[in-house]
């Protein structure tokens, strides 16, 4: 799951989700999305928001794992997934990324906000080279922090490249667009599905070849 599941989480909210996924008794692995913890107008720095928020209330839908990065291995690939809810990648999510990446296992992403792809708009992607405070034209309609002055991190951009060079990952699933695109960036899939309050889903197969 990834992301924008709740807007803003009610605990009734979260048993409601953890009901249903406890029904469907398939294995799961959920990332946060921005609506998942910022509530239009709720002052302070979008890291601390969302670390106040997965800990007091998403928590029980990370299974005991780091809300910032985690990992389960389905039919033999790795799903990883990395919390980029606030546009931003840290330097431990790039070295588990990277950790990862190097078990050279079919691996599978999951973001919430896309990685920038040429030709989309700035809102679109996290790693885009205009991303920041003068592009941000939202704001204030959506009461929260302005992106920063100085745009991205270096590591936020680090962690574009590593992901678009790793032979081993077979694509990208992300959401936050709430809209259905596909882009391949150097022969790698990046997918977002409509909102899933419209009732939409992806099924996606992942065929890994055996050698
Ligand atoms: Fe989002």
């Amino acid at each position: 799951m990834v992301g924008d599941i709740f807007s803003f989480p009610s605990e009734a909210g979260i048993e409601w989700a953890l009901d249903q996924l406890k029904q469907a008794g398939l294995p799961y692995l959920y990332t946060a999305g921005n609506h998942d913890w910022h509530y239009e107008g709720m002052p302070g720095p979008h890291a601390e928001l969302r670390a106040t928020w997965c800990e007091k209330r998403l928590k029980p839908l990370y299974q005991g794992e780091n809300p910032l990065m985690g990992v389960r291995e389905i039919n033999g690939v790795r799903f990883v997934s990395i919390d980029n809810s606030n546009y931003e990648i840290v330097p431990e999510q790039l070295a588990f990324f990277k950790s990862q990446a190097a078990l050279k296992q079919p691996m599978v992403l999951l973001l919430h906000i896309p990685l920038y792809a040429p030709g989309r708009t700035i809102g679109y992607g996290c790693g885009h080279p205009q991303w920041g405070a003068a592009t941000d034209r939202n704001y204030e309609i959506e009461r929260r922090e302005r992106w920063p002055e100085t745009g991205h991190t270096p590591t936020t951009f680090k962690f574009r490249r590593e992901v678009f060079r790793s032979p081993y990952l077979m694509g990208i699933l992300a959401g936050h667009i709430h809209r259905p695109t596909l882009d391949v960036i150097q022969g790698i899939p990046q997918l977002v599905t409509n909102a899933n309050a419209t009732g939409a889903y992806l099924k996606v197969e992942c065929v890994v070849a055996q050698e």
